[in-house]
């Protein structure tokens, strides 16, 4: 049994319910997808045929995001979970050149559908279901997988550098998750999902900057948080 399978998102109903709550709980989600694209576009997009590896896939919506700008990529996904590869691949039916490898990304040095290079490597709220070990040594395997040049762009969520702060991260969460429910009409409690995300064990969030500074000593350059948002953020590096 892999550490994946140990997870709650080994069960079919607990990945459901992220899906259909994403759009409520996920900070600024559009915004999120929105960055992504600006920098596909501004530093990806002056090549044809770039090759994608989306870790932690879930349904896809990151690939799609990319699909929607440049129809040439070719996409690798990877998750651990059947059910989301399942969605991914209903969802991006329409395209070729995707590929799908179900894959706990602790297992994936040993995945030979993998021993190929990428120029873009991204990954939206999976990678902090890792250890800062874990962590480490996955950066250090994407700089390995990655072409010179290409980049790897991580939307994910960060412990807070002190208490204090983390009080009002959590806070902002909920008041944000307030809004987006009046946006969407949608009805019930949803705030608790902050309280479930702090003791949820399988969460293993590190600081942005333990993070930045692995990426950094995994050889990555131009590393820097691009956005912000209490505990919910987006940072990467150049190889
Ligand atoms: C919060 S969902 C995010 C899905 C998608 N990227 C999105 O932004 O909507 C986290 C995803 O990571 C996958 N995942 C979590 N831990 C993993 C691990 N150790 N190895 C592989 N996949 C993992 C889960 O199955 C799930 O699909």
């Amino acid at each position: 049994m892999t550490e994946f399978d140990k997870s709650h998102w080994a069960e079919k109903d607990f990945s459901n319910q992220y899906l259909e709550a994403a759009d409520i709980y996920i900070v600024e989600r559009k915004k999120l997808l929105e960055i992504l694209k600006s920098f596909y576009r501004y530093f990806l997009a002056n090549k044809k045929d770039n090759k994608i590896l989306d870790l932690g896939c879930g349904d896809g919506i990151l690939t799609q995001a990319l699909l929607s700008i440049d129809k040439s990529i070719s996409a690798t996904l990877v998750d651990g979970s059947e059910e989301m590869l399942a969605k991914a691949k209903e969802k991006l039916s329409g395209f070729e050149g995707i590929s799908y490898v179900r894959s706990s990304f602790q297992e994936l040095p040993q995945k030979k559908e993998l021993f190929s290079n990428f120029d873009f490597v991204v990954s939206s709220l999976a990678i902090h279901h890792l250890t800062m070990n874990e962590k480490k040594s996955l950066f250090e395997y994407l700089y390995s997988r990655l072409n010179a040049g290409g980049y790897f762009v991580n939307i994910d969520v960060v412990y807070p550098p002190t208490e204090t702060l983390e009080g009002w991260y959590l806070f902002l969460w909920k008041e944000h998750i307030k809004e987006a429910q009046a946006k969407l009409g949608v009805e019930g409690n949803y705030e608790d999902i902050v309280d479930r995300y702090k003791d949820n064990r399988d969460n293993k969030p590190d600081t942005l900057t333990e993070q930045l500074k692995a990426l950094k000593s995994s050889g990555f350059d131009e590393v820097d948080c691009f956005f912000k948002y209490g505990i919910f953020t987006i940072f990467g590096g150049k190889k």
